[in-house]
């Protein structure tokens, strides 16, 4: 069988992506839509040798399509979802529209895949930091409940989308003239630089992307207990986010025990060479499909602390990779069924 898809927000970063994880993994595709803003109207994008004509969004689009994959940001998502699953679609949105919603399944296949049953039209993808941490930290938690996590993060341009990651080129030619670097995207200059990440702050000082990591967290492990305080930060990276991790267990947790159980974790390459102080890096991790974890040691400062480092592609497992993984899933167990009526709109 195989399945008639929309891409909604094809013309992005993660939409492009999307595009080639879809024939490179050779997902059952009928029929694909190309949709994105009137902008992007008249361009064509490829799709196993064939140009198809990017479309605007509009009701009829998502008539005759089984299966959006939306990632053109939360207020498209908010208008659109909900009148694709009436039309009959299964969405699994990118955006953060849905993911605290109680009727949406926060789903990174390699913890939580039997979430994805529980679906009534859409499904999340989680926060690209998120999605990284867990892939990393679930099969420790798995074996050993983890009581709190300190995660620092060293976001890429990426995250922030297409035109960010372009901005943060043309600064850097732009300094390497001598000239002053231009920020319209991004909130500040990039390139050379670096800033705590520009979501809006709330009333403790947490910025968005700080308890996404937090809330988006504990939904995924299905647990309110674990305890996680998160400092975001961009990064002049084009394409791959960084993580220091910093986890408490109840207690101590032997670190070559830790490595050998993500030596053989789904989604995870432990990438580690105390000799030559060869651990993840961005550019190692850029268009890699797996987690790269390294510098896994005992938390000197405690005796049930363990710290990590971890690398990922932003775009890729981040964003796009996952999606098209909840998609397989979907289609693997019979799930990409029309909702029976849609409680979103
Ligand atoms: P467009 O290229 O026409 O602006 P990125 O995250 O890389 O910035 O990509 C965002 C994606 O979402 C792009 O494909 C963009 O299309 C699309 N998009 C943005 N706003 C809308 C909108 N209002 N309706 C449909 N697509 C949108």
């Amino acid at each position: 069988k195989s399945y008639r898809v929309a891409i909604l927000g094809a013309t992005g970063a993660v939409g492009t992506e999307l595009l080639e994880l879809l024939d490179c993994r050779n997902f059952p595709v009928a029929d694909l839509k190309l949709l994105a803003s009137e902008r992007s109207v008249g361009r064509s994008l490829c799709f196993k040798g064939e140009n198809l004509l990017v479309e605007s969004v509009n009701v009829r689009a998502f008539e005759n399509v089984d299966l959006v994959l939306a990632s053109a940001g939360g207020s498209t998502s908010q208008e659109w979802a909900s009148v694709a699953v009436e039309k009959g679609a299964v969405v699994i949105d990118n955006s953060s529209a849905f993911r605290m919603n109680p009727e949406v399944p926060l789903v990174v296949p390699e913890v939580n895949p039997l979430a994805a049953a529980n679906h009534k039209g859409i499904i999340a993808n989680p926060n690209c930091t998120t999605i990284l941490m867990t892939v990393a930290v679930w099969p420790l938690h798995k074996l050993r409940p983890i009581q709190r996590i300190v995660a620092s993060t060293y976001q890429s341009a990426s995250g922030a989308g297409a035109k960010a990651m372009a901005e943060v080129k043309t600064q850097a030619a732009a300094i390497l003239q001598g000239q002053s670097p231009v920020a319209e995207v991004l909130p500040y200059p990039l390139a050379f630089n670096l800033f705590p990440h520009n979501s809006p702050l709330n009333d403790a000082g947490y910025c968005e992307e700080e308890m996404k990591m937090v809330n988006e967290t504990r939904k995924i492990f299905g647990t309110q207990q674990i305890r996680i305080t998160a400092t975001c930060v961009r990064v002049p990276v084009l394409r791959a986010h960084s993580e220091a991790i910093n986890l408490e267990f109840e207690e101590p947790f032997d670190p070559d025990e830790a490595r050998e159980i993500l030596s053989h974790s789904p989604g995870v390459k432990l990438l580690e060479d105390w000799g030559t102080n060869h651990f993840p890096m961005p550019i190692e991790a850029t268009g890699r499909d797996e987690v790269l974890v390294g510098r896994i040691r005992q938390d000197i400062s405690h005796p049930c602390g363990l710290e990590l480092w971890l690398c990922g592609d932003q775009i890729r497992k981040g964003a796009a990779l996952n999606a098209v993984q909840i998609a397989e899933l979907l289609v693997e167990q019979n799930l990409l069924q029309p909702a029976t009526a849609c409680v979103f709109s």
